[in-house]
């Protein structure tokens, strides 16, 4: 993703704020996340992609989803048709599989 794609849809939080939150605020929890601009509280499609962010975060790392604002936006449709999260569109943004297996690993 860009800084300026949007990973709490619902809400139009950008990777970019989510970064400078997690910088600034540096929360313990993910689920403090929501104070940036209620991020993760509406259809909680995004959740287990902000808990990635500030996983990445406290390992030192920089916050990045590695899938297109496309890829991510049409499965985020799917989720709120099925009420099911696409587990391939997981695994390749580098979240934690929902089955518990480890991400895939990143793309050149
Ligand atoms: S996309 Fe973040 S709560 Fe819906």
């Amino acid at each position: 993703m860009d800084p300026d794609d949007h990973v709490c849809l619902c809400f139009r939080v950008s990777l970019r704020k989510i970064r400078t939150f997690l910088a600034v605020e540096n929360p313990p929890v993910a689920s403090l996340i929501s104070e940036c601009l209620s991020a993760g509280t509406g259809c909680h499609w995004c959740v287990p992609f902000l808990e990635h962010l500030h996983a990445q975060h406290a390992r030192g790392e920089s916050p990045d989803l590695n899938v297109s604002p496309q890829r991510y936006a049409e499965a985020r449709l799917k989720f709120h048709e099925s009420g099911a999260r696409d587990e391939k569109v997981v695994r390749e943004a580098g979240a934690p599989s929902l089955d518990g297996a480890p991400p895939d690993e990143p793309r050149p």
